[in-house]
């Protein structure tokens, strides 16, 4: 099996050919990316020396690279993962994330119905090769924003309230309207927050890490109160994994950690998490920053005090909580990390892998694409 997986060198997407590999002997792997801000070579960089997997720079919305990628590759599943995924951002520049999310998953889905075509039914519908899919990798933002009460579910009415959701929810109904339409095989899944390894220290979890390990203040915005579903990175891999191989065509399935956390709760238990832990493990205390004023094994200014309640997000959505109880019943997926053991896996990994931090928050990571692209 032939996979292209887009935005491979992002968050999830890294932590997906991870995944991919890992478990499945006989696959090869293309990852398209365009490396913004948020792309990382550094982050595949072990993954790059193995044969299965081409590295391919490029933007999703480029036709002749993605028409190019099919050509060199008989891709069975495109996993689209590539997208501008910041709401904040989103909210300062809306533009990139509509040319992204929306035209881009276009672009993939107009090469993929190229290639993958055989000709057309006694109805005129186009007709597909056996054995491919497209995966739309979206959010639960697409419902929009829940009160104190009740979860999303597949049929909960699309209502994205931020340039990104919106731009997201454009794009569903892309992936949707070529199903429909030219009964192009896809599925899309829609997921909660995620957290993990290689996330990009600008969401609330790496950040607020970061932050204390610099001696910051954790920003929290407006009173703390939004409530987000956690969950463990590789978890979602593993229900993508599920819906590729074995997802109903043209379904949507919800992926959800049964896990709501109010913002303000999980700052203060990173606080005490990663105090414990470097109480614990004096030898992580060389991941803490020099702190003006501070001896660096002096970690009695990691407390509460460092919270600072700072403007709410615009349109700041209050509540989502996923209800993944279709994805459950039908491909028996469930979430499988505990939160207490995630975040605790997640803070590990900062406070052993800082040179990553520094280096996506530097630009450097540049430095591996020419390596890496050099010798391909
Ligand atoms: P990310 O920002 O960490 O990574 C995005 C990747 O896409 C980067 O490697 C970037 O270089 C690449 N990219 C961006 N624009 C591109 C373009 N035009 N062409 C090619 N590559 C491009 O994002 P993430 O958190 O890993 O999210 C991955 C996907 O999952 C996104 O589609 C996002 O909407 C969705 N999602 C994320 C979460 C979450 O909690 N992070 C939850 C649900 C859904
Ligand atoms: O729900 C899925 C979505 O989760 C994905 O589709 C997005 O791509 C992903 O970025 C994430 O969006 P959020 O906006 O929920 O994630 P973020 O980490 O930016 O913020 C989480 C919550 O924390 C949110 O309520 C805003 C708040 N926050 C965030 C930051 C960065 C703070 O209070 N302070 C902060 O500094």
């Amino acid at each position: 099996m032939i996979y292209l997986v887009t935005g491979g060198a992002g968050f999830i997407g890294a932590n997906f050919v991870k995944y991919l590999l890992g478990t499945h002997r006989e696959i090869q792997i293309v990852v398209l990316d365009s490396l913004t801000y948020a792309g990382n070579l550094g982050t595949i960089k072990e993954d790059l020396k193995d044969a299965r997997l081409t590295f391919v720079k490029g933007d999703i919305k480029d036709s002749k690279v993605v028409d190019g990628i099919f050509d060199r590759h008989p891709i069975n599943f495109v996993v689209n993962f590539a997208a501008e995924s910041h709401v904040d951002r989103s909210i300062e520049n809306p533009q990139v994330f509509l040319e992204t999310n929306i035209l881009g998953t276009q672009n993939l889905l107009d090469a993929a119905k190229k290639h993958w075509s055989t000709g057309k039914d006694d109805h005129g519908y186009p007709t597909y090769k056996a054995g491919v899919k497209y995966l739309q990798v979206s959010t639960d933002e697409v419902y929009g924003s829940l009160g104190a009460t009740g979860y999303f579910t597949e049929t909960t009415p699309l209502d994205p309230r931020s340039p990104y959701s919106a731009s997201k929810t454009g794009a569903d109904l892309i992936v949707k309207a070529y199903g429909e339409t030219y009964k192009m095989p896809v599925n899309i899944t829609r997921c909660s927050n995620n957290y993990g390894p290689y996330h990009f220290p600008e969401k609330l979890i790496p950040l607020i890490i970061k932050n204390i390990l610099e001696g910051k203040k954790l920003p929290v915005y407006g009173d703390g109160s939004n409530v987000r579903d956690w969950l463990y990175v590789e978890d979602h891999c593993k229900a993508i994994d599920a819906v590729v191989l074995r997802g109903t065509v043209g379904e949507v399935y919800n992926v959800g950690g049964h896990n709501e956390k109010k913002n303000i709760d999980i700052v203060k238990l990173i606080i005490s998490t990663m105090r414990q832990m470097l109480e614990e493990h004096p030898e992580y205390r060389t991941a803490i920053k020099g702190i003006a004023g501070q001896a660096r094994n002096d970690i009695s200014y990691i407390n509460e005090d460092l919270i600072t309640y700072v403007t709410d997000r615009l349109g700041h959505d209050q509540r989502y909580a996923i209800d993944p109880s279709k994805i459950t019943a039908e491909l028996g997926w469930e979430p499988e990390t505990k939160f207490e053991d995630g975040i605790v896996k997640t803070i590990r990994w900062y406070l052993e892998n800082q040179d990553w931090v520094d280096e996506v928050t530097s630009g450097d990571y540049q430095k591996y694409y020419k390596q890496m692209y050099g010798k391909r």
